[in-house]
């Protein structure tokens, strides 16, 4: 019943820019499950404050505040948009796609990755880039964040599950329905509690299935180059799935079928592969700060003498 009561509440929910709650939140919650003590230290340490938070709140700061007073800048960075031209051809090229100025999500990534461990910053802005890179290494892993097309499919109308809202549109659909489907949680599911627990659930069974592989590209000296290579591995999906059947396909069937199923398993190893990658990246910087801490200290001892 609860179900079927929520269905019609759908179509007043706000348009979603990124994995919904449930795919970011999993997304902090499987790298915190590789991190080193380090790490949990940073992220404890930066993340504190008095709401109670875990990494997984953190995870949905940057869509929390992009339409505030001094944030709306912030909105380009969660995705880049590849000129390509899907289904014929995928491919994301750093100076045709990212546009100079308002910047990208590639360099967003680069950007907040040197700022965690700015000495020059204070506490709160190495917070905030901390709660970016979170945040933008989970969106570099959802194809339509790669992508330019009909702004990144936002503006094609789809149904899912014979809902065909205003709102319905194909990159919602890769944000929110087909996560909240796989993982048996209503479309319009929003409670906090309930998206927790299913987001570590999620993140468990993740974690458990992972074969240890590496995480491809985890130096933090080279953060552009890896979100590249993160960005053209999510836009070639692009091709290989999301929009292979092309737009008419996509408009003229119910995405909740055939398409879902198709799907899931790709939402699974992206979000897996964000997870591991987002762990080894805050484990690397974690390091990277335990040895400047490490430098300062003994400076300082040496001082002393
Ligand atoms: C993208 O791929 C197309 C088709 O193969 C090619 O013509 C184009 O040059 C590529 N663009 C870039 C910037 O690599
Ligand atoms: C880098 O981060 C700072 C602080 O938020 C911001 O002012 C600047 O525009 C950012 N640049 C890019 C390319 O993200």
């Amino acid at each position: 019943m609860r179900f079927t009561t929520l269905i019609p509440l759908l179509s007043l929910t706000p348009a979603v820019y990124s994995w919904g709650e449930l795919g970011h939140r999993t997304v902090a919650y499987l790298a915190s499950k590789h991190f080193t003590r380090d790490a949990s230290e940073l992220v404890n340490t930066l993340l504190a404050n008095d709401q109670g938070w875990d990494i997984s709140d953190g995870a949905i700061w940057a869509d929390a505040i992009r339409h505030r007073n001094g944030y709306t800048h912030t909105g380009e960075w969660h995705y880049i948009d590849a000129l390509d031209d899907p289904p014929n051809y995928c491919n994301v090229t750093y100076t045709r796609d990212c546009k100079s100025g308002p910047g990208c999500i590639v360099d967003a990534i680069a950007n907040f990755t040197s700022r965690i461990n700015n000495p020059h910053l204070d506490l709160v802005q190495q917070k905030e880039a901390l709660m970016f890179i979170i945040h933008f290494i989970g969106d570099i892993h959802q194809p339509l964040h790669t992508e330019h097309l009909s702004r990144g499919g936002n503006g094609i109308k789809v149904c899912f599950d014979a809902h065909c809202g205003e709102r319905e549109n194909l990159h919602g659909v890769w944000d929110r329905a087909i996560p909240h489907k796989r993982r048996a949680l209503s479309a319009a599911e929003s409670d906090k509690v309930i998206l927790k627990a299913a987001a570590a659930a999620w993140a468990e069974e993740l974690y458990l299935r992972e074969e240890k592989r590496a995480a491809q590209c985890d130096d933090v000296e080279t953060a552009q180059m890896c979100a590249l290579e993160w960005a053209s591995e999510a836009n070639a999906w692009v091709c290989g799935f999301v929009l292979e059947k092309g737009q008419a396909w996509l408009e003229g069937n119910d995405l909740g079928g055939e398409y879902f199923e198709g799907a899931g398993p790709i939402v699974d190893e992206l979000v897996g592969k964000a997870g591991l990658r987002l762990g080894n990246w805050l484990n690397a910087l974690a390091a990277e700060r335990a040895a400047a801490e490490t430098m300062l200290v003994q400076d300082g001892e040496r001082s002393e003498v």
